[in-house]
């Protein structure tokens, strides 16, 4: 995908939410950074806290078969998010306790135990009160897989992004060789599957598009076009809304 700056949009609420789902590597981060600027919004990646409790968890020791501990760490998780101190291909440093994780939430240690972490019921229900403060705190494009299903089901516009796993692999492979990271190009296809798979069948809030989200496909298409469609699509949304308090 191609990124490009896109039309802002006139007279936006004060207040909305629009919830972008989809699986790894679909390009969920690169169109929610288009659509946040098109709308003047702030966008909240929720996959940062699955990846801050993960990470404490590798550091920790603490496997995925203990819940409890791992409940209680995402009860007392502590997340800032702050402006790229560097030029190192981040896209904002996520602070950890005080400390900058930026990095460490994306090391391979840290990927192999997300799904089986994210999976976790408790963790998921303790995760659950602070993405629903942050999401309606005001102009928000929330990133994740379960925001228009559970965590936001009254988000003013819901969009499940798609593309192919070749595609989703192709990416990802891409952005760890501009991070500086590479990994063979089959090692990130199956760690992408191995995620999928998880993510799609966990019994609690499995990755599933909701009943009234916006699927679009965005293999082939430039991230700014699948932007400027999101944002047409809210246009219309909110212009229906506005009608119909009138
Ligand atoms: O988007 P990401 O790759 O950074 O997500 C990290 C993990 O967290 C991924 O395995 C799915 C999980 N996740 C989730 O279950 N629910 C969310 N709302 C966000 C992420």
């Amino acid at each position: 995908m191609t990124t490009s700056e896109i039309a802002p949009l006139a007279n936006v609420p004060e207040r909305f939410t629009v919830a972008i789902d989809g699986p790894a590597a679909a390009g969920k981060s690169t169109v929610a950074d288009l659509v946040a600027q098109a709308l003047d919004a702030v966008v909240f990646d929720t996959g940062i806290l699955y990846r801050a409790v993960t990470l404490l968890a590798v550091e920790a020791g603490i496997e995925p078969d203990n819940e409890t501990t791992l409940a209680s760490i995402a009860a007392s998780i502590d997340v800032d998010v702050r402006p790229p101190s560097m030029p190192d291909g981040r896209k904002l440093d996520v602070y950890l306790r005080g400390r900058d994780v930026t990095w460490e939430l994306r090391s391979p240690e840290v990927d192999r135990l997300l799904s089986p972490i994210a999976a976790l019921p408790k963790v998921r229900m303790a995760l659950l009160e602070p993405q629903r403060r942050i999401g309606r705190s005001g102009r928000v494009v929330v990133v994740g897989r379960d925001i228009g299903t559970v965590v936001l089901p009254d988000a003013d516009l819901k969009i499940f992004l798609m593309a192919s796993p070749n595609e989703r692999a192709r990416r990802r492979h891409e952005e760890m060789i501009s991070a500086g990271k590479e990994q063979p190009f089959d090692a990130v296809v199956e760690a992408l599957t191995r995620r999928d798979k998880i993510d799609s069948e966990r019994a609690l809030s499995p990755l599933t598009p909701a009943a009234d989200a916006l699927v679009i496909d965005s293999d082939g298409t430039p991230a700014s076009e699948v932007a400027r469609r999101i944002v047409a699509e809210f246009e219309k949304t909110h212009e229906a809304g506005s009608a119909s308090d009138d």
